[in-house]
């Protein structure tokens, strides 16, 4: 469980004004140079001498700019191009074109003064040392940033406390579950107070019950300390439980940059309808209300257009008896789909101008936030 943390004696709260974007990114390009293998015997030895490139287009002229303080889902199917922003705003990568500037540091320069202030935590690579307990490993990290020990003692106490995991410090982290070694990787990252942390899907392959207290930890966290974080993720209940602000990318380019609001406002045109009718003479007729997505007599599901819930709701509640019903938003994940769908199709017509029911925002197709 995550306790709260009672006000700092000496808050370090990271809060300064607001003068420039902590992150600025511009025209940010990657290409990946992959060896393409050919089929055949001959055809492999031929390519000992000749080898054949194919690039893949990682990201592909991205703008973004984030201020401090922001908590920022960055959100895409798989191979959109997530992992490759977050290894290059971390400096583990160069970009193959554009610039980009993390609190004023190129970061692929590797400046030891910008290290110290970032933070990047992938939820499918250990950081931490697996043979040693988790403790040890912090020490390292006290070294390697050269933390003082009254910092150091006080940031990880308090880290240990919030995500109850005093009880394991000594124990080797191969012998912790996913979810507990998750929360050490977050707390060695935060040993040295980063003001801006980079998470790669934190919460990938945990339970529900795990998910839900890295969630807290990360929103009362983030809170209390004021700190900008970066989050990619698939999982939509992060997205819902955490950020203000999405950025969707897709096939290395920005398709949306705004709030989950805007996005279920603009692309979540119908709500469930689920009955579970008393009487079930007449149920076929339903389907003038709606499409009808799910039929187990005596329960019904059906999706209506939004405009249309309350007067439909009213009409069946009229004519049939209903003994229980309830209405509910699609999830989010089918939401998204459809976003990601609709970029492809964008892309593949070779159009730039955005499509009918996405005209009404600002920043869609490639467009940057400001
Ligand atoms: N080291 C690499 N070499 C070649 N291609 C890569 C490499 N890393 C990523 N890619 C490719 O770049 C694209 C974007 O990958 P990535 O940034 O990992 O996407 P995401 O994190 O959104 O799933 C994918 O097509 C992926 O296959
Ligand atoms: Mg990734």
């Amino acid at each position: 469980m995550v306790t709260r943390i009672a006000p700092p004696e000496k808050p370090w709260r990271l809060a300064s004004p607001k003068t420039m974007p902590l992150i600025e990114i511009d025209q940010l390009s990657k290409h990946y140079q992959v060896y393409q293998k050919q089929e055949g015997l001959w055809a492999s030895v031929r390519g000992l001498f000749h080898r054949q490139y194919r690039q893949i287009t990682a990201l592909d002229a991205i703008s973004l700019q984030v201020e401090r303080g922001e908590f920022v889902a960055f959100l895409g199917p798989n191979g959109a191009g997530k992992t490759t922003t977050l290894k290059i705003l971390s400096g583990v990568i160069h970009p193959t074109s554009g610039t980009c500037r993390v609190m004023g540091h190129v970061p692929w320069q590797r400046a030891n003064a910008y290290r110290r202030r970032f933070a990047l935590v992938m939820g499918q690579k250990n950081q931490l040392w697996w043979d040693l307990p988790a403790q040890e490993s912090f020490r390292l990290h006290q070294h390697i940033y050269q933390i003082p020990a009254e910092q150091f003692q006080a940031t990880r106490d308090e880290l240990v406390d919030l995500l109850g995991l005093a009880k394991l410090m000594r124990q080797p982290v191969r012998e912790l579950s996913l979810g507990e070694r998750m929360k050490m990787e977050l707390t060695a990252a935060l040993l040295h107070r980063p003001e801006i942390l980079f998470l790669d899907e934190p919460t990938i392959g945990l339970d529900v019950v795990a998910q839900h207290n890295i969630q807290q930890f990360l929103k009362h966290y983030q809170e209390v300390r004021s700190i900008t974080i970066l989050l990619t993720s698939h999982y939509m209940k992060d997205i819902e439980a955490l950020c203000q602000r999405v950025v969707i990318i897709n096939e290395g380019r920005i398709q949306f940059d705004g709030s989950l609001a805007e996005i279920v406002g603009k692309f979540d045109q119908e709500r469930i309808v689920s009955l579970r009718l008393a009487d079930t003479t007449g149920i076929a007729d339903l389907q003038q209300f709606g499409r009808v997505t799910r039929s187990q007599p005596p329960q019904v599901q059906l999706r209506i257009p939004r405009s249309q819930v309350t007067s439909a709701l009213t009409e069946i509640l009229n004519r049939y008896q209903v003994d229980d019903v309830s209405v509910s938003d699609p999830p989010l994940e089918e939401v998204f789909a459809h976003l990601f769908t609709q970029g492809r199709e964008a892309t593949d017509q070779g159009a730039s101008a955005p499509k009918e029911d996405m005209a009404g925002s600002r920043r869609l197709t490639g467009e940057a936030r400001h």
